[in-house]
């Protein structure tokens, strides 16, 4: 079925597991407003996926909320996309049942994801953890997505989305369509503010800036900043020989919209100590407006609740008719 307006199809999910911080908002989620002026956006928070491995049900069920007060703020507006929880449209599982037939055992087996992470959780090897690629391939077909935006980590998964929709499309017709993963052409790489060799992440949170921490605490980690051990103290753009200094340029050219010359120009002859906390304060302005956004959304439970009901009713209607499709191919008997 084609969508009335023609536009394409960008869907992608977001698991509940932890909270939004500054390299995911320079990252991908700066440009996401202006994605979904271009194409018909489906966003949900994929909390199916989150308990393939423990989680504590009261923080799930906080996280959940707050990350879509924060998806909100960020500017994903609700009217001009639709923006649901995965569980509450039961065609996620009852699909991901079918594609659970249709996809193999080695195909599983070989995912990078699922080695790392019955690696990591070697006590809880479950099923679902094996099976999450079908999950998330149920996911994605639901909605005849053309687009998936991915970063490194889940092409494998799209690619394995691919390749059992062929599977099923081989056997029993054009059902699907086969998404194309869509790696985003702008989005800046943060790196810890603690270890600039590493990409910033909440499991080191000295080196991580989150979305909704307060602005003294930021500060302070800006003011903690990892610079380097040349002695040549000066802010200037060289991310081999100075990581630390080149993410502190690139935070502050994104954050005050400037070009990494700009920067170099403003700190010129002033040292770290002038620029770090400049850095931390345009970060806290940047952040201010999200954060009062969220809080102020958080205040207003009805209207979140009218937002997600509302979004699963959207996806519903989309993924129902997909689904109703496959249970007819498969000779399921219309109830
Ligand atoms: N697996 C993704 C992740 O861990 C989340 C996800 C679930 C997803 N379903 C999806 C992403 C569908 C894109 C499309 O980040």
């Amino acid at each position: 079925m084609e969508n009335e307006t023609q536009k394409k199809v960008m869907l992608s999910g977001i698991q509940p597991s932890g909270e939004l911080h500054l390299g995911n908002y320079l990252g991908p989620l700066q440009h996401w407003p202006a994605m979904i002026e271009a194409y018909d956006c489906y966003f949900f928070l994929a909390d199916l996926h989150t308990i393939t491995v423990r989680q504590d049900p009261a923080v799930l069920r906080r996280r959940t909320l707050n990350l879509l007060a924060s998806y909100i703020a960020c500017g994903l507006d609700p009217e001009k996309c639709v923006l649901f929880v995965q569980s509450h449209v039961p065609a996620h599982s009852q699909l991901a049942w079918v594609l659970d037939c249709y996809t193999m055992f080695g195909e599983l087996s070989r995912m990078t994801q699922f080695k790392d992470k019955s690696a990591r959780n070697a006590d809880n090897i479950n099923a679902g953890l094996f099976t999450y690629p079908a999950l998330m391939a149920a996911d994605i077909l639901l909605y005849q997505a053309d687009f998936v935006p991915v970063g490194e980590d889940q092409k494998q998964h799209v690619e394995i989305c691919r390749d059992v929709a062929s599977r099923f499309n081989n056997i029993y017709g054009e059902i699907f369509k086969l998404p194309e993963p869509y790696i985003a052409k702008v989005g800046a790489r943060i790196m810890s503010l603690s270890a600039p060799e590493s990409k910033m992440s909440k499991s080191m949170p000295e080196g991580c800036v989150f979305l909704l921490e307060k602005p003294e605490d930021i500060l302070r980690k800006f003011k903690r900043a990892v610079t380097d051990s040349d002695n040549e103290r000066c802010v200037r753009y060289a991310p081999r020989e100075k990581p630390g200094v080149s993410n502190l340029i690139q935070i502050y050219a994104a954050a005050t919209g400037n070009t990494y010359e700009d920067v170099e120009r403003e700190f010129d002859g002033k040292g770290y100590g002038v620029f770090k906390p400049a850095v931390g304060e345009a970060v806290v302005e940047i952040l201010r407006p999200i954060r009062e956004e969220t809080e102020r959304l958080l205040a207003d439970k009805a209207y979140l609740e009218s937002v997600y009901r509302a979004g699963a009713e959207r996806a519903a209607a989309v993924a129902n008719k997909t689904l109703r499709k496959v249970y007819k191919k498969v000779g399921f008997l219309a109830p």
